[in-house]
């Protein structure tokens, strides 16, 4: 991060810091010029005062002392030269070219850049009017040593300067880009901390807005994370202590059996057996239909369209030899034309499987069993109510619970088989009530909109 900060920082810096570079060297030429410029035209205009207009022409009184002045410098060479509108030559020591621009500053006189011989000059040229339209023109040109000289002087007191500055500039990019991300390493740190047996939130304190926000969310979904864990730490916990409990029941009749003195003695407790290693059977298998679905709630993997009506039915068909074992009468009821559904059907099976046997389980001989399939407004509504001893509203809230079986319970089950089917209604977005039937028993309602939005 920093490493990516400071190689968009730095050439950026470094580029800036070239270009107000150039822009000062610009600037220093033009007012060194403007200097030197000034300087020339004195030059220039002195020599025109020395002209004088007659009638009969011009002449020139240049005495040899002031032309050693004119021409004396000591980086530079100075070159004059006097023509007249004849195109006759005056005074001069040198051939010094008519300018190529006619344009003239404020005094009247023509600034020109020259080529001589290889060198760069710089030129002006001023004009002395006579009598009748005559003039003279007076040029006075100067190689660019000196303007050159000083300017890259005054670049070179501002280049060290200007490098300090831009090297101050760097180490304060360095120093504030660290600190910037500082907060991110701190973060960094904390999640490499974060052990999974002790999921701790982050420390937001003293976080930048922007990361705050992102701390945020990461301390929700480690929330999550360890209610999920703890949650599955408390299942695998209950699930082995109820394999447990009918394994060392086996064990003990077993055991005793082996002891058993008579052919009858043995086979009471083989019985024992086979009753508990029944409710293992059935313990497992609620245990892994349980896992299956949870594993499909976040897929759609086993989703197809079928007539949940036809699985229902089938489903009750399933448990009439069981009802009539105990003399319960079952019923069910459908709308004539079908009822078709989007879902997992295996899921939905599993779902009305544990209904109907839980109704089948706890209503005592001679009771009846009804189930309904219907249709609302947006999805279907399944229906199985009996006639049994029903359960207390303390108990209808808490035996969707894992494990729970109710303050009274009754029978040999696992207490799995209504969180299987709170578990496949959460799958298809429904929900599943718990209610007194008219009978006086209980009356179980789930339903299921048709059209699931995966979420
Ligand atoms: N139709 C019902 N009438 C009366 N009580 C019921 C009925 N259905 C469920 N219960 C009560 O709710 C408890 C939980 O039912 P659930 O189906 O979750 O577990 P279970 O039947 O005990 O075990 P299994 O996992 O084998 O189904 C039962 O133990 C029972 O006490
Ligand atoms: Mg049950």
């Amino acid at each position: 991060m920093r490493r990516r900060l400071l190689a968009w920082l730095l050439p950026t810096t470094l580029a800036l810091a070239a270009i107000w570079l150039w822009a000062a060297y610009a600037i220093v030429v033009h007012f060194v010029n403007v200097a030197y410029d000034r300087s020339l035209e004195d030059s220039v205009e002195t020599i025109a005062r020395q002209v004088v207009a007659s009638d009969s022409g011009f002449s020139v009184d240049l005495p040899p002392a002031a032309r050693q002045m004119l021409e004396f410098d000591r980086v530079d060479r100075i070159l004059y030269q006097m023509v007249d509108d004849q195109g006759v030559r005056h005074v001069g020591n040198g051939e010094v070219p008519a300018p190529v621009t006619s344009q003239t500053n404020s005094h009247g006189n023509v600034f020109y850049d020259l080529t001589r011989d290889g060198q760069h000059l710089r030129a002006v040229q001023t004009r002395v009017s006579g009598a009748g339209g005559r003039f003279m023109l007076v040029r006075v040109a100067e190689t660019r040593q000196k303007r050159n000289m000083l300017s890259r002087e005054v670049m070179a007191y501002m280049v060290a300067p200007q490098s300090l500055f831009m090297a101050g500039i760097i180490v304060l990019i360095w120093i504030g880009v660290g600190r910037g991300i500082a907060p991110l390493a701190r973060v960094r740190d904390a999640i490499a901390r974060l052990d999974p047996s002790d999921l701790r939130r982050i420390d937001d304190h003293a976080l930048p807005m922007e990361l705050h926000q992102q701390v945020s969310v990461m301390n929700g979904l480690i929330a999550r994370l360890a209610a999920l864990l703890s949650a599955q730490r408390r299942f695998i916990a209950d699930a082995s202590h109820q394999l447990r409990t009918p394994l060392t029941n086996i064990r003990t009749q077993v055991e005793l059996a082996l002891r058993a003195g008579s052919y009858e003695d043995m086979r009471a407790m083989l019985e024992k057996v086979d009753a508990a290693s029944s409710r293992l059977v059935r313990l497992t298998g609620q245990l892994l239909t349980l896992s299956r679905i949870e594993a499909g709630a976040d897929g759609f993997a086993h989703r197809a369209d079928f007539a949940i009506d036809a699985v229902v039915a089938d489903v009750v068909a399933w448990s009439i030899p069981a009802a009539l074992k105990k003399g319960i009468e079952i019923g069910f009821d459908a709308p004539p034309d079908g009822v078709p559904f989007h879902g997992d059907q295996h899921a939905i099976e599993q779902l009305m499987a544990n209904l109907v046997d839980n109704a089948v389980n706890y209503t005592p001989a001679g009771g009846r069993i009804f189930v309904t399939v219907g249709k609302t407004g947006q999805g279907v509504q399944l229906i199985v109510q009996d006639n049994g001893p029903g359960l207390g509203a303390a108990d209808r809230e808490r035996v969707l619970n894992r494990f729970d079986r109710g303050a009274q319970p009754s029978g040999t089950g696992s207490g799995l088989g209504l969180s299987i089917a709170q578990e496949v209604v959460r799958l298809h977005h429904g929900t599943i009530r718990l209610d007194e039937s008219t009978g006086g028993g209980l009356k179980v309602e789930v339903r299921l909109p048709l059209t699931v939005v995966p979420q």
